[in-house]
């Protein structure tokens, strides 16, 4: 299985940032054979990016969705909407969960709804509790890709410790069933090798965000 790595824009990047982007990058992340790679902008630049990556290797993924179908709610952005112009879903992001309030009911919900619109949920989980939510989605979860990210390791630059990392996924896919268990918290150039040994590959957020350092990265791991 090739490592998945996925970059994590978070809220950063106007849409002329991330074409600048695009640009500096040229055709360097699709000539990488040995890795997937998934950037992950703001709505907004989604369909930008969608055209300027369009019959590439290069696969978009969303920052959130919608827990609701099509409807009255305002400000919302569905699955369906999202699908003609990514593959995949983050979803229930730690940050998300602390400063939006989003429960566990949600990302299950968010969950079904991105099952339903066959694409693929990034689902993100920093402890067992909210692994053990995850379970009553059960047959949901077969494509699915999980996150562990310990709290305490995101953009702190001090990663978790690969031995409790190498744990963590090993309870996920017991737990879950899913076949590929990403790790994310201050992942960097100097430390990917290191947790690629103990996960299926990782979610990146600073170290995604500078054009060249991002693709510098993704050559190391695919050698
Ligand atoms: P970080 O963020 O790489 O900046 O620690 C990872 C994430 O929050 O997904």
């Amino acid at each position: 299985m090739k490592p998945l790595l996925v970059a994590n824009w978070k809220m950063n990047k106007t849409v002329v940032d991330a074409i600048e982007y695009v640009q500096a990058i040229g055709d360097g992340l699709e000539m990488l054979r040995n890795i997937e790679v998934v950037l992950c902008p703001s709505y907004v630049a989604l369909p930008v990016l969608d055209g300027l990556f369009k019959d590439t290797r290069v696969k978009l993924g969303a920052q959130n969705v919608s827990a609701w179908k099509n409807g009255a709610k305002t400000g919302e952005v569905s699955a369906e909407m999202l699908k003609p112009h990514c593959q995949y879903i983050i979803i229930g992001h730690s940050e998300r969960r602390l400063h939006c309030a989003e429960s566990l009911t949600m990302v299950n919900d968010k969950v079904k709804r991105v099952v339903q619109a066959s694409l693929t949920p990034i689902i993100c989980v920093s402890n067992e509790s909210e692994i053990e939510a995850l379970m009553e989605l059960d047959d949901k979860l077969a494509d699915a890709v999980v996150a562990f990210e310990p709290l305490e390791a995101i953009g702190s630059g001090q990663p978790s410790d690969p031995k409790t990392v190498d744990a963590m996924v090993k309870l996920i896919k017991k737990r879950l069933g899913v076949s590929k268990v990403l790790y994310g918290g201050s992942v960097d150039q100097g430390n990917i090798r290191t947790y690629l040994k103990v996960s299926d590959g990782a979610l990146i957020g600073g170290a995604s965000l500078v054009a060249k350092d991002f693709l510098a990265l993704c050559q190391s791991v695919n050698g």
